[in-house]
């Protein structure tokens, strides 16, 4: 018989993942804390932006029409314990208040409420991204909670789905990593994951330990990829280089390769600062925190771009204050292809510029909800040419394809001053300056 698989936690990780599991086959059973979430599922919306995401669920959630009906949602955790074959754990692991380490509670609480009600043989696998030596500690609470004792046990599963192609990544993966302590678990995860892996997906079993570390070193290797180019940018801003030039040439190294080599304002979203974060901390538990001394290094470059872009920004309107000045902002989420804005680049800069008396205008095309609930003091604009209307300076700060398409010649006739400037190193040059555009770019000469 399929294996029923239960989902806990439906946010970003969870919801993609039901969707997908829905997708291979299996009869699939949501469960999450928040009742409006759990009802909005039901109805085949997602509370997020992602590309494909609607659809896919729609396609498969009981009581809607032409569903295949075997996606099904609920917030009682003894149903989903009775229901399950294998359940996925993917609540969140955010970074702790004023500290680096990550807040472990949501993970600890899922498990808990699943685990008193096993009362039949089942595996729970871990998803979320959390310190090393949590899945350890996780299998021992099981064993303690689970009336089912042995017949329960714990893998670990690392997720690398990216935001804006979470789907694609969810169905396709590029590799499958599973930390597991026996052979059963293992049959039962490439059982899950028999379609992928048949299509080519490498499968790889590791350790507990591991499996986590695969997870938060890959996020440490990109963020660290992304602080060296915009590193390089620092060094042409200071020589005269051209870092867009800089990367091309590194990326033909295949050994370098051309990917997460995009100079600009830096990193951001849900993930990578907070990942690096709480692996300094856990390294540092650990006696270990000399091996990760680099990744504050690799923080600290990052966040500098922000502050690089504001004082580009200030040079830009002729230095000094930013009191009576209109800056238009395009772009507010951490990246394109998402509406998320949490420890978004974008929106630092953006705030910053508002704080030191700017009057600040920004547009995004799917991240405005967000991002007036958390900066609800800064100006928007409905539209592109709106947030430029009349605007001394505009930073493009997200690299959305609506920003490479617009007019630059019919923007400039809005625009009181016509100067652009490129946190993202997206925007053709030469459109923009035959356009009649100043445009300026991080770790690129002034034309
Ligand atoms: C990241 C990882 O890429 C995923 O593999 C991982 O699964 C995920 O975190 C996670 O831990 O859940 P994501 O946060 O969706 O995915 O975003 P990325 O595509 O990695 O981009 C992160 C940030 O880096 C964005 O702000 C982006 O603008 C910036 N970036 C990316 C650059 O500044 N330059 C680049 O060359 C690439």
């Amino acid at each position: 018989m399929a294996l029923k698989i239960t989902v806990i936690g439906t946010g970003y990780l969870g919801a993609t993942h039901a969707a997908a599991m829905a997708e291979l086959g299996f009869e699939v059973l949501g469960l999450d804390v928040v009742t409006e979430k759990i009802a909005m599922l039901q109805r085949g919306e997602v509370p997020m932006y992602e590309p494909g995401l609607e659809e896919l669920l729609r396609k498969h959630v009981a009581g809607i029409e032409g569903a295949s009906g075997r996606l099904r949602f609920t917030t009682d955790p003894a149903e989903a314990a009775d229901f399950g074959d294998v359940h996925f754990i993917c609540v969140n692991t955010p970074q702790k208040h004023g500290e680096y380490a990550c807040d472990m509670s949501y993970v600890d609480t899922a498990l808990e409420s699943l685990a008193k009600h096993l009362t039949k043989a089942s595996l729970v696998v871990g998803k979320s991204t959390v310190p090393v030596g949590s899945a350890d500690r996780l299998a021992a609470r099981l064993a303690e909670l689970a009336p089912a004792g042995d017949e329960v046990e714990l893998a670990w599963n690392p997720e690398f789905l990216r935001e804006g192609f979470a789907v694609q990544d969810t169905l396709h993966p590029d590799r499958i990593v599973v930390g597991v302590r026996s052979e059963r678990a293992e049959k039962l995860l490439r059982e899950v994951y028999a379609t992928p892996i048949a299509e080519g997906s490498p499968f790889v079993v590791t350790d507990f330990p591991t499996a986590e570390l695969v997870k938060t070193s890959a996020n440490s290797f990109l963020a660290t990829k992304i602080s060296f180019i915009n590193a390089m940018a620092e060094v042409c801003e200071a020589a005269g280089g051209d870092v867009v030039k800089l990367a091309e040439a590194l990326g033909h190294d295949d050994r370098i390769g051309k990917k997460f080599l995009r100079a600009g304002i830096g990193f951001g979203g849900g993930c990578l600062p907070k990942d690096i974060r709480a692996f300094m901390a856990r390294a540092g538990e650990l006696g270990a925190d000399q091996a990760l001394t680099f990744l504050r290094e690799i923080d600290s470059i990052n966040m500098r771009r922000r502050g690089q872009m504001v004082e580009m920004t200030r040079e830009a309107l002729g230095g000094g204050s930013f009191l009576g000045k209109r800056v238009a902002v395009l772009g507010a989420t951490f990246k394109p292809d998402s509406d998320d804005v949490r420890d978004s680049p974008a929106l630092n800069v953006a705030g910053q510029i508002h704080l030191q008396g700017g009057q600040v205008t920004v547009y995004d095309p799917k991240g405005m909800v967000n991002a007036r609930r958390l900066f609800p003091t800064l100006g928007y604009a409905d539209t592109a040419t709106d947030a430029v209307r009349g605007a001394d300076v505009v930073l493009h700060l997200t690299e959305w394809r609506e920003f490479r398409e617009l007019d630059p010649a019919a923007l400039a006739s809005v625009a009181t001053t016509p100067v652009i400037l490129d946190g993202r190193n997206a925007l053709d040059p030469q459109t923009w300056r035959a356009a009649g555009w100043t445009y300026r770019a991080m770790g690129r000469p002034a034309a």
